[in-house]
C-alpha cells in the first residue's frame, strides 16, 4: 500500500520542545499509514511582505515541503492562550505570495501538549479556525495531551498505553480522511 506523505509541523522553536518530542513519536506511531517528514519552521524569518519580492531560501524550502505533503499534522504548544507567533508566521508564509497558497486542499489535524491543566485547548481552537480559513480540510475531534515527564521516551515512543492507543486512533482517523480526500473520482459513464 502506498503511504501518504505526512508533514509534521511543530509550533515551537525551542531546542528541548516537548511538542517536537510528541511529533516525533506521532511520526513513528503513524508509520503504517504515513511517510512522516518534520517540516522545520525555526529557520523562517518572521513574515514580512517586503520579503515576497525575493523569497528567502528557507521560505521556498518550507513551501515546497508543505506542497509535497498529502496531510499536515500540527503539534503545537499554546502561547498566551493562542497560537505561538512562530507558527502563525509560518502559516502566513505558506499562504503567500498571493495566488501561491501552499496549504489549499490538504488535510490537517491538530494536537499539542503542555504541562498545563487544559493542555493547549485554546491554541488548538484558534489554529483550527485559521486552517479552515486558509483552505485546509481540518479533521474533527480533539487531542489535548497533558505532558508528564517520561511521556515520550528517548526512542520516541509514547510510554503511556492509553495515550498511545488514543493517538493511534487519531492517526488512523487522519489516514481515513486523507484517503477520502485524495481518492480518484471515477468519471460518470456517458448517458
Ligand atoms: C510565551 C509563553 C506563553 C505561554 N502560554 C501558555 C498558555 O497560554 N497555556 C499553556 O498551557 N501554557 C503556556 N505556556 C507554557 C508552554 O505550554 C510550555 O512552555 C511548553 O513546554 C511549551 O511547549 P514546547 O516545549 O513544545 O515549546 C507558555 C509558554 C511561553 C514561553
Amino acid at each position: 500500500m502506498t503511504k501518504f506523505k505526512l508533514g509534521l509541523i511543530v509550533g515551537s522553536n525551542r531546542r528541548q520542545s516537548i511538542n517536537r518530542a510528541l511529533a516525533q513519536a506521532l511520526g513513528q506511531l503513524g508509520a503504517e499509514h504515513f511517510e512522516p517528514k518534520l517540516i522545520r519552521i525555526d529557520d523562517l524569518p518572521i513574515y514580512n511582505q517586503d520579503l515576497e519580492a525575493a523569497l528567502p531560501a528557507s521560505v521556498t524550502r518550507f513551501k515546497a515541503e508543505v506542497e509535497a505533503a498529502d496531510a499536515i499534522l500540527f503539534v503545537t504548544p499554546e502561547h498566551s492562550r493562542s497560537i505561538p507567533a512562530v507558527l502563525k508566521s509560518a502559516i502566513d508564509w505558506g499562504t503567500r505570495p498571493w495566488g501561491k497558497n501552499s496549504w489549499t486542499g490538504k488535510t490537517a489535524a491538530v494536537t499539542g501538549t503542555s504541562q498545563g491543566a487544559v493542555a493547549t485547548a485554546v491554541a488548538q481552537q484558534h489554529l483550527r479556525a485559521v486552517l479552515g480559513d486558509i483552505g485546509m480540510v481540518v479533521m474533527g475531534g480533539e487531542a489535548y495531551i497533558s505532558f508528564k515527564p517520561g511521556l515520550v521516551d528517548e526512542r520516541h515512543v509514547v510510554t503511556d498505553a492509553s495515550v498511545r492507543a488514543f493517538l493511534q486512533a487519531f492517526l488512523d482517523q487522519l489516514a481515513a480522511l486523507t484517503a477520502k480526500l485524495t481518492a480518484k473520482v471515477v468519471p460518470r459513464a456517458a448517458a
